[in-house]
């Protein structure tokens, strides 16, 4: 016989089991939804023609020539993605990365190609860096062994001007040279670009996670590292700083870089500020889970899956991934 007060007992423990039991019930009450709109695919763009390299260290990614692009593009949006982050791999490089405001450059004629083949049904984002053009790899302008922030500010601006006036909807400045999201916004505005938005990468760590993608852009840095600008990956209450005061100079969104590693930092800021913000799910994230699934130790799909919505879940809305695509289609077949 069941005594009264040990089923009051039994009633009143918390029972989290009851809205599990069954996939509509998890569905009714699943608080975290990924959709393919908010997810953003990195693209190289490789000088030459009919290129389309894998690279070796991202399974699945490509460096692509320009006339690769158009395909490239019409099955981002077949597949629903919304939005392109375009990357730089120059024929040649100098001293100051010249390439990266050349009009006729390697990305601008990428934005071009993109916008005929698609118009406006992918957001075109670009990368704002020096460091693939640059022969050193460091993201600035040196002085000496020194990269020299205020003797680069002006090469971003024109680096992002260009790219805008190619026809990019939003410039990305990823260099982590103080000042850069301002400088950017006076040289867009000076130029009429107005409607040219600024995704800053706010809060980059120098983080162990971008090996790969200095391998596909052959652009690690020719000699020391890049701890004097990228931020300490030990540090959350600066990466909050830096994304105050990017906002404050006149960013219309942010970004948290890397993304599993940070998010933390991902949380903090949506809950210090209004604007979107972006998680950049990197090259050795991606790897990591390319190079597990490979051996078996873990399950593509879902562990891919499981970090987008862990990104959603910290406060990201925006989602840049090396698996955006694959992503969308998974997402499709969810979707019911
Ligand atoms: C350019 C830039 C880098 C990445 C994005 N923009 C390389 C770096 O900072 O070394 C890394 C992206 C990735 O690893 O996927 N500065």
């Amino acid at each position: 016989m069941t005594l009264v007060s040990d089923s009051i007992r039994t009633a009143s423990i918390h029972r989290g089991r009851r809205l599990r039991r069954t996939p509509a019930l998890r569905s009714l009450v699943r608080e975290t939804r990924l959709s393919p709109g908010m997810l953003v695919a990195p693209v190289f763009v490789q000088a030459g023609t009919g290129i389309r390299d894998e690279i070796g260290s991202m399974p699945g990614q490509h460096r692509l020539s320009v006339d690769q692009l158009p395909q490239h593009a019409e099955r981002l949006v077949a597949a629903g993605v919304r939005a392109v982050l375009l990357f730089g791999l120059p024929d040649l490089k100098d001293p100051e990365g010249s390439g990266a405001w050349a009009d006729d450059g390697i990305v601008q004629e990428g934005i071009r190609a993109i916008r005929r083949a698609v118009g406006d049904e992918l957001a075109v984002m670009a990368d704002v860096c020096l460091c693939e053009y640059t022969s050193h790899g460091h993201c600035g302008v040196l002085d000496g062994t020194e990269v020299d922030n205020d003797a680069t500010l002006p090469l971003l601006a024109r680096a992002a001007a260009s790219l805008a006036h190619a026809g990019a909807d939003i410039v990305a400045p990823s260099a982590m040279m103080d000042g850069q999201v301002a400088a950017i916004r006076a040289a867009l505005d000076a130029a009429g670009l107005h409607d040219a938005a600024v995704l800053a990468y706010a809060a980059k760590h120098a983080s162990a996670f971008y090996g790969p993608f200095r391998d596909a852009a052959d652009s690690a840095p020719a000699f020391g590292d890049r701890r004097s600008y990228q931020m300490d990956a030990a540090n959350g209450r600066e990466a909050l700083t830096e994304i105050l005061a990017d906002i404050d100079e006149g960013a219309d969104m942010v970004m948290v870089k890397p993304a599993l590693p940070a998010l933390d930092i991902v949380a903090a800021a949506r809950a210090a500020t209004e604007v979107p913000i972006a998680a950049y799910q990197v090259s050795g994230e991606y790897a990591a889970i390319c190079a597990a699934a490979e051996r078996g130790w873990l399950d593509r799909r879902a562990a891919a899956l499981e970090s987008l919505t862990a990104m959603a879940r910290a406060g990201a809305g925006i989602l840049v991934t090396y698996f955006a695509l694959e992503a969308a289609g998974w997402l499709r077949e969810m979707d019911r």
